[in-house]
């Protein structure tokens, strides 16, 4: 059943997030511009990583890839130099292949409509939403899991509810013509008022522990690669040998996606070494 949410709880609603905003609203580099590439950079560095985490990445990111055309034309060893620190890796390859994609489909230009963003990799419901909601000020409702939690925990839906309906609710809350301030507030208030922690609301998909797990192992390994032009996998094996999956199984999961090439070593016969995929467009 949809949730037909009456014109007066929607009236309160939107006063009680903005009358705390007023207050409340904090600043981000990613606040004060409305260049769709710079947005588009903030929020996928923002899936998954804190705020405070994101702010110093990104005026460096934006200092050295000012534009789609940089991005696309730098080499995957610096994008990951330069991503260092956010972890999950393949986020950075992914936002420099959307680069690619924008400059050979789009002119070089980030597409507008959310239909056109979800093409893109590493883009899906959420993030192809709050790009133009963002940039452009475009009347769509983007939920990711604040906004969800504050419907949940405002409108007493049981925690299970589906995405379609969640959705629904957030596209009759939206005030017309106020999106990009009403999603800043939005998210001011998840994060800074009604947080998982006071609510019990639990984002939908729970973050493993980190330290050791295979995610861990992947980070450790690109960032040694980073840091050189290429490492012998014996070096890697003799440092990260206790690793449960065993290493050979990250490197694969590495080669797989692109991001690492494993040849034979150069100066030692039979052994094989590894270096960050060079190959440009
Ligand atoms: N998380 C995702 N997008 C955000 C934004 N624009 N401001 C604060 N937190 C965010």
């Amino acid at each position: 059943m949809p949730l037909v949410l009456n014109s007066l709880d929607i009236e309160l609603f939107r006063q009680k997030i903005f009358d705390f905003y007023l207050l409340h609203r904090r600043n981000f580099p990613w606040r004060e511009t409305t260049s769709r590439y710079a947005v588009m950079v903030s929020e996928i560095m923002l899936q998954q990583t804190q705020t405070d985490r994101v702010v110093g990445k990104f005026m460096a990111w934006m200092e050295r890839f000012p534009d789609t055309a940089t991005l696309a034309s730098a080499s995957l060893r610096e994008v990951l130099a330069l991503w260092s620190g956010l972890g999950y890796n393949s986020r950075g390859q992914r936002l420099q292949t959307c680069a690619k994609v924008i400059m050979d489909r789009f002119g070089g230009v980030v597409p507008s409509s959310p239909e056109k963003l979800k093409t893109l990799p590493g883009i899906g419901e959420y993030t192809c939403r709050s790009i133009p909601v963002f940039a452009d000020n475009l009347d769509v409702a983007a939920v990711d899991t604040n906004i969800r939690r504050i419907i949940i925990h405002e409108f007493t839906l049981p925690e299970d509810s589906g995405k379609s309906r969640i959705q629904f609710a957030a596209e009759q809350l939206l005030p017309k013509g106020e999106s990009r301030e009403w999603h800043n507030a939005l998210m001011d208030y998840g994060a800074l008022n009604l947080t998982s922690r006071r609510t019990g609301i639990r984002p939908l998909t729970k973050q493993s522990k980190f330290q050791g797990s295979k995610r861990w192992y992947r980070g450790k390994l690109l960032k040694e690669l980073v840091g050189s032009p290429h490492i012998d996998l014996e070096e890697l094996e003799e440092k990260y040998g206790e690793c449960p999956w065993g290493l050979q199984e990250i490197i694969d999961g590495l080669v797989r996606e692109g991001l690492v090439d494993e040849t034979e070593s150069p100066c030692r016969v039979g052994r094989k070494t590894l270096r960050i995929r060079e190959d440009q467009r």
